[in-house]
């Protein structure tokens, strides 16, 4: 029996198919893609679904009657196949109901499938994903584990934060920055299948260089697997149209795929919304006032396109290849924006232009808390809640007490909550009595939450509105990226005492119950 069946699957396989060759098979179902490196996938001829994902004679799909494919499925397609030169196979998916356009293209040799998106219209429900079902017995390791996995979780909050053994789970914990993440991968033995946004690959997705969304779901059977192109989660930019990618799946038996594609063939294959490297320009220059010690990252977006990329330590930077037009141009101190200017690009043209950073640092303020550059880190619960839900028992206390000169930025929340953890409370010194200016800044505001400020219980700041809403749950999901408040009060002469004084910073807004009370992200906050 031992010998019998390694047989049986050698004479099946022989019989639909010559192992090894690079061909486009069909049946009146499906089309049958066999890479020539190892990878065989088939796809629906209805619906464009993938039905499977052979490697190395595994099939990872998952076989739970849910498929890989853009969104949820698109649906009744049009499905066409074909074989281009002798090097490329080209499969296109129409799809009847949704303004989409998928493409799959495999290159001989390789196992991987490349893919484009090509939308002219936003897709139900208000986000559109890549999504692999791939089966987790033969792919146990996911991104962070086990942050992102549910198995066995008890849902604490919407339908998407789970509890599971004494720790909180969510598949926004996947996240990564955009411009950070070029590959994830999950893994098992000898297998590690890895979703490669390379080059100018998010040049139609939305939300700019420090945009994070989710990139896995495991479950107790599946590695939901993702790239989203855009969606509805911390939306700070209008959806843009045109072609997502090119990205890819890649399959490899020895580690994760780098992050570098050569996907410049697409140029040959007809591609709705492909534009070349020949119909593409670039933008150069330096960078300047950006303090070391933070990263300067120079992003350039208008309504159809976005880019970004990050300066060298002496502040030159080059663009991407970007397609024609107009773009507003920012520069940030980490994630502060600290510069905007235009630039206009043109096909085959290098522009220069140079950007300074606009920021005024007061030179010695009464106190600083924390760091102004766009980032919660280096406070407290700032380095455990881009994978924890501030109910986590492994989380610090919420609200904080903070003396200057005693305390850290460890010591001051990351996040207040108009409901739960109280507020946050500074002692300080004064010297004098002279008027001075309170500055806040925060990276996201929920459900309208910004700050509340008090001085030796006798001044109190006006409240300074309700910035604009961000209708998406926050730092419950590991969300931090808003549109970033910055809020300045006059604190006039002679509310400060000379000795010690008190403020408590605390919230204004309401929202629901607990850590879906109003709250905001701290950036920094300072007395000057
Ligand atoms: C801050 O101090 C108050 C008053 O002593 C105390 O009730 C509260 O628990 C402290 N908060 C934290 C987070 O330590």
């Amino acid at each position: 029996m031992k010998l019998a069946l390694p047989l049986a699957v050698l004479l099946t396989h022989a019989a639909t198919s010559v192992l090894g060759a690079f061909q486009l098979t069909s049946t009146s179902s499906a089309y049958t893609v066999d890479t020539d490196g190892g990878l065989v996938f088939s796809v629906s001829r209805t619906t464009g679904d993938i039905l499977t994902l052979v490697y190395n004679s595994v099939d990872y799909q998952s076989k739970e009657g849910k498929w890989t494919h853009i969104n949820s499925g698109l649906g009744t397609s049009t499905v066409t196949a074909a074989t281009v030169g002798s090097d490329y196979i080209k499969i296109t998916i129409v799809s009847a109901a949704n303004p989409v356009t998928q493409y799959y293209v495999a290159k001989k040799g390789d196992s991987v499938i490349y893919m484009g998106t090509y939308i002219t219209g936003e897709v139900s429900p208000g986000e559109l994903r890549w999504l692999a079902r791939l089966d987790k017995t033969n792919l146990p390791t996911s991104i962070r584990d086990p942050a992102s996995d549910n198995t066995g979780g008890v849902a604490i909050e919407g339908s998407d934060v789970f509890l599971a053994d004494g720790t909180t789970r969510c598949k926004f914990y996947s996240s990564d920055r955009f411009i950070d993440d070029l590959v994830h991968t999950v893994s098992g033995p000898g297998v590690y299948i890895s979703l490669v946004m390379p080059g100018t690959a998010y040049e139609t997705s939305s939300g700019g260089p420090f945009m994070r969304d989710i990139n896995n779901q495991e479950t107790s059977t599946q590695q939901e697997f993702t790239f989203y192109m855009n969606s509805g989660h911390l939306r700070t930019e209008t959806w843009r149209m045109g072609l997502k990618g090119p990205y890819a799946a890649v399959f490899s038996s020895t580690g994760p795929a780098s992050g570098t594609l050569d996907t410049s063939f697409f140029s040959g294959l007809d591609i709705l919304g492909y534009v070349p490297q020949s119909g593409r320009g670039r933008v150069t220059g330096t960078a300047s006032g950006v303090p070391s010690g933070f990263e300067a990252v120079i992003a350039w977006s208008n309504t159809e396109n976005q880019y970004w990329t990050r300066a060298s330590t002496s502040g030159s930077y080059t663009s991407p290849y970007m397609k024609p037009g107009t773009y507003t141009m920012k520069l940030y101190k980490q994630e502060l924006l600290v510069a905007t200017q235009t630039v206009t690009v043109t096909v085959g043209g290098s522009t220069t232009s140079n950007i300074a950073s606009t920021e005024v640092v007061a030179a010695s303020p009464v106190f600083r808390i924390g760091e102004f550059d766009g980032q919660p880190f280096e406070f407290k619960n700032g380095d455990k809640f881009l994978g924890m839900h501030p109910s986590d028992t492994r989380m610090s206390a919420w609200g904080g007490n903070y003396t200057v000169g005693v305390s850290t930025a460890a010591d001051f929340p990351m996040a207040l909550f108009a409901k739960t953890g109280g507020p946050a409370t500074i002692k300080f010194m004064a010297t004098s009595t002279a008027k001075r200016t309170l500055r806040i800044a925060t990276t996201l505001s929920f459900k309208t939450g910004r700050p509340s400020v008090v001085i030796n219980g006798a001044w109190t700041g006006a409240d300074p509105g309700a910035p604009v809403l961000i209708d998406s749950r926050g730092v419950t999901r590991g969300g931090y990226r808003g549109y970033g408040e910055s809020y300045e009060w006059d604190v006039p002469a002679g509310t400060l005492v000379v000795g010690e004084n008190t403020l408590v910073v605390g919230v204004t807004g309401s929202g629901d119950a607990g850590f879906l009370s109003a709250n905001y992200i701290v950036d920094a906050i300072e007395l000057y």
